[in-house]
């Protein structure tokens, strides 16, 4: 009996379409056995570039938001050659016009998104206190490490679906967790504690579509933003990549450092 239902088809790489239900064979297993396509936002240094290469390196196809689309091209060349390709795209993403590009292009070149790393950030500034801080700079921060967040996120997100397959890392931090929260830095952490309800809402409402979406603290990091003293990015970096590849079963919804939970 035919339900009228169409089957859910999947594109592969070659662009061939394919029914894998259809075909007896469980979605997921073919999402796995497929390259992925990652989408790095604040790719040209620091933390993102180098998750940039730890996926590449897993043989993850990477496209590199960069706001300065010079800055992101400049970064390749500290990349080298990696079994997965990386491609700079202009993304600002406090910017709607650099975003809808972006869809288009996704939609054009690709026809899907498998992963989301949702990075760029911005205004840590332990001299900032709620009691004095500006409240304008504060809503031009939460621009970058919220709403852009959000707007990136909801753009991508029927490409997902499509697909029934994503992973979403929202990059955040320790200092954003309600449960040890402190002074100082007052924009970031509310920004980043705002992102963190954000990641349990969306995990919530997609339960059940193989998207996985976790906030992931990389620890104090000797970054540009991080300062001396931090440790060395490619360890930050690596509990992001996990994020990003997590297996079918693994967490949603969570935050978490080094693999490990922390408390909200
Ligand atoms: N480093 C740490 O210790 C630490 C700790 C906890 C969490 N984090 C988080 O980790 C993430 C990466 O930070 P990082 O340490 O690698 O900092 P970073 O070296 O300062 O890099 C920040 C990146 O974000 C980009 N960016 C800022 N605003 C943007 C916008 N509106 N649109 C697109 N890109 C934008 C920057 O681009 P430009 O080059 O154009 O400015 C840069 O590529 C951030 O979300 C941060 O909050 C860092």
């Amino acid at each position: 009996m035919s339900t009228g239902k169409k089957p859910r088809t999947s594109r592969a790489k070659d662009g061939a379409a394919t029914a894998p239900e259809a075909a007896g064979i469980p979605f997921d297993h073919v999402a796995r056995n497929r390259r992925r396509l990652a989408l790095i936002t604040g790719g040209n240094r620091g933390l993102g570039l180098e998750s940039a290469r730890q996926l590449a390196q897993a043989g993850v196809d990477v496209l590199l938001g960069s706001r300065d689309l010079e800055k992101g091209t400049a970064a390749l060349t500290q990349l080298g050659r990696l079994p997965g390709t990386v491609e700079v795209v202009q993304l600002d993403v406090t910017n709607a016009a650099d975003i809808a590009s972006l869809v288009v292009k996704l939609e054009r070149d690709y026809g899907r998104l498998d992963i989301l790393i949702n990075n760029a950030g911005l205004g840590y500034d332990e001299t900032e206190y709620a009691q004095n801080a500006d409240v304008e700079r504060v809503r031009r921060d939460f621009d970058t490490n919220f709403f852009g967040v959000w707007r990136v996120t909801e753009a991508v997100l029927p490409l997902m679906r499509k697909r029934c397959y994503g992973r979403i890392v929202n990059v955040s931090s320790g200092c954003a967790s309600l449960a040890t929260m402190g002074c100082a830095a007052a924009g970031y952490r509310t920004a980043k504690s705002a992102l963190n309800a954000l990641t349990r809402i969306l995990a919530s409402e997609l339960t059940g579509t193989g998207i996985l979406v976790n906030s992931i603290c990389p620890g104090w990091v000797a970054t540009d933003m991080g300062g001396e003293g931090g440790r060395p990015i490619p360890e930050g970096a690596a509990g992001i990549v996990w994020g990003a590849l997590l297996a079918d079963n693994g967490p949603t919804g969570g935050f978490f450092r080094d693999r490990a939970p922390l408390p909200w």
